[in-house]
């Protein structure tokens, strides 16, 4: 929110606020404690424990299959690894959109047994009603819009949108339901930028262009943990993936060689 983040907890009001001031925000996915931690301690305003984890962490080709108690079980772990970043869990495919009820339901068990502090569910106007619900009963929702890879098989893929008034109005309505935040995913930066303009909630964007109020990565990409696909829109700020791959080579040469363990490793 800040070049030099303030050590106090974010929370979902400052995340909103962040916008009238013209603080950048600046968010990554993570799904476990140990990436949690690096990303809190090198300053992320928010966490997003992402449906994302089931491709880069559980190896589906899209997020579908993710289950409810799955994304308990990796927002717990994110919860004990973040000091400082706001949290938000992803509510996964068909846990929201078959009813308002069921939404409550599913965002208060992401907050009560994972200590989440916000959900984040995708759709525009056809998800208000489940963000209404959702933020009545005290839980602080982000909206997603745009490309909304839950319903990539709908849009016949992980596709660009275009449609200018359908996002303003998913945007808009998400606005009006009262999320705190919106991101945009996979539009032209025009339109991530003319949708920025017409809301007064923070937009978080994701191949969406630099006009949006915030970026979101998945960690994986930004890290080069991901090989199965690149997207044009994610930075790689690292190569760890090579990193890796190096260093058990090394591990398993000097293991057959007997060169580790080494004195220095071995107990007397
Ligand atoms: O699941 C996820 O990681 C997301 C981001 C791509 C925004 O929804």
């Amino acid at each position: 929110m800040s070049a030099v983040p303030s050590p106090r907890p974010v929370t979902a009001p400052e995340f909103r606020a962040a916008k009238a001031r013209g603080a950048k925000l600046a968010v990554v996915t993570a799904y476990d404690y140990t990436s949690a931690r690096l990303c809190d301690e090198a300053g992320v305003d928010c966490i997003l424990v992402g449906d994302s984890v089931g491709m880069v962490v559980q190896g589906h080709p899209t997020s579908l299959p993710v289950t409810l108690d799955e994304m308990i079980y990796h927002t717990k772990c994110v919860m004990r690894g973040a000091r400082r970043a706001l949290v938000v869990a992803d509510l996964p495919f068909m846990t929201y959109q078959v009813s308002p009820r069921q939404a409550v339901r599913n965002a208060g068990r992401l907050m009560k047994e994972a200590g989440a502090h916000a959900v984040k569910l995708e759709g525009g106007v056809r998800a208000r009603d489940a963000i209404r619900a959702c933020v009545d009963a005290g839980i602080p929702v982000m909206g997603h819009v745009g490309l909304t890879p839950q319903s990539v098989h709908q849009m016949g893929g992980f596709k660009v949108q275009r449609d200018t008034e359908q996002l303003l109005a998913d945007a808009l309505a998400v606005e009006a339901a009262g999320a705190f935040s919106v991101v945009v995913e996979g539009v032209p930066a025009d339109l991530g930028a003319k949708v920025t303009g017409a809301v007064g909630i923070p937009t978080v964007g994701i191949g969406a262009g630099a006009g949006c109020d915030g970026q979101v990565l998945v960690f994986h990409d930004m890290m080069g943990l991901y090989p199965d696909f690149k997207p044009k829109f994610a930075k790689r700020y690292a190569d760890l993936g090579a990193a890796i791959k190096a260093a058990t080579e090394q591990y398993c040469r000097e293991v057959r060689e007997g060169a580790f363990p080494a004195a220095e490793h071995t107990f007397r």
